[in-house]
């Protein structure tokens, strides 16, 4: 039985398809995106773990390697330590077989450089996750678990589509709870390794924003319910697909006519928006036409508003 929707499932590999076509993609594209998406994991995954800088500050640290005044110092070494975390990920991915439990340490260690006393070491005492009905399991019966869970993944592969063996892998991994701190971090790491190595492109965000979902379907997990949290993964899969798609391909032009046949607007009330300057539609002739992803962009901007 598969737990990915079939049509997020059938999507996802339609747009992966249509993205592998265009391999080899253009050095100079791949490097633009690799270094944007980098910036914005690395402020995803330490937002989440409650690091206070912005996108913004996470872009000047990664790039100019500053300190940002007022900001916990950890929080910084945390947006320098991460670039480094997904360099070994890739080394991983492309240097080597298989992900050992040698190398979930290494990363672990890269992780908290200089944040943690305990990077690069198992915890050593019990462990509470916030949120969690369970208790993961002693210190003592860690190192096997992880163990057991590696040997797991490689008798697998072939077993489950990468995304939901990721996803699976991931929860398992943080319901062990193998670290005193920097779980999370370590295991969407973990999750990207999986999926770059089944060739899904760099890299799959779980997002600030998401926040809250991930958890919850992580909880919903611990109940036994696999499926919310594999759909989330697959999301977020699809998400990265986009942008590369999105980039990649010349976008779609509608006229106002064809717009409003898929969006909730008439075509009356997009001429008015593009007069106004509030779509990002322009003139060609005297005739208003508009991108689809502008559109989208619209439609996606106005539905978030409604939910606030
Ligand atoms: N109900 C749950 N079941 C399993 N795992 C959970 C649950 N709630 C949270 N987690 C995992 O525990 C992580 C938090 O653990 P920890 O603080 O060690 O990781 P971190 O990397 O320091 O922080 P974060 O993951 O928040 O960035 C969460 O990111 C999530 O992956
Ligand atoms: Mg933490």
């Amino acid at each position: 039985m598969y737990l990915i929707d079939r049509v997020i499932h059938d999507r996802i590999v339609e747009k992966k398809i249509r993205l592998d076509e265009k391999r080899p993609l253009p050095a100079s594209f791949v490097n633009r995106l690799r270094k944007e998406l980098m910036i914005e994991y690395t402020y995803d995954s330490n937002a989440i773990e409650g690091s206070t800088l912005t996108l913004n500050e996470t872009r000047l640290v990664i790039e100019e390697g500053i300190t940002i005044g007022k900001k916990p110092l950890s929080d910084v070494q945390g947006a320098k330590n991460h670039p480094k975390a997904i360099r070994f990920i890739e080394d991983i991915v492309y240097n080597s077989d298989k992900i050992t439990e040698e190398k979930i340490l290494h990363l672990h260690e890269i992780i908290l450089k200089g944040i943690d006393p305990s990077a690069g070491n198992y915890r050593t005492s019990g462990v509470f996750i916030t949120g969690a009905l369970f208790t993961p399991p002693r210190s003592n019966e860690v190192p096997q678990k992880v163990r057991d869970l590696l040997e797991w993944l490689n008798n697998n592969i072939e077993e489950f589509s990468p995304i939901e063996l990721a996803a699976r892998f991931h929860h398992s991994f943080v319901k062990i709870h193998p670290f005193s701190e920097g779980n999370g971090r370590t295991a969407r790491l973990l999750l990207n390794a999986i999926l770059m190595k089944e060739h899904y492109p760099f890299i799959i965000n779980i997002t600030n924003r998401d926040r809250a979902k991930y958890l919850e379907t992580l909880q919903e997990a611990d109940l036994g319910n696999l499926e919310p949290f594999v759909n989330f993964i697959a999301r977020s899969t699809e998400r990265v697909l986009d942008i590369y798609l999105n980039a990649l391909e010349e976008p779609e032009i509608l006229t106002l006519k064809e717009a409003s046949l898929i969006s909730p607007y008439s075509a009356d009330y997009l001429g008015l928006l593009a007069r106004k300057g509030r779509i990002g539609a322009f003139k060609k002739g005297n005739k208003w036409m508009i991108t689809k992803p502008a559109l989208l962009e619209y439609v996606n901007e106005m539905k978030e508003k409604k939910k606030r």
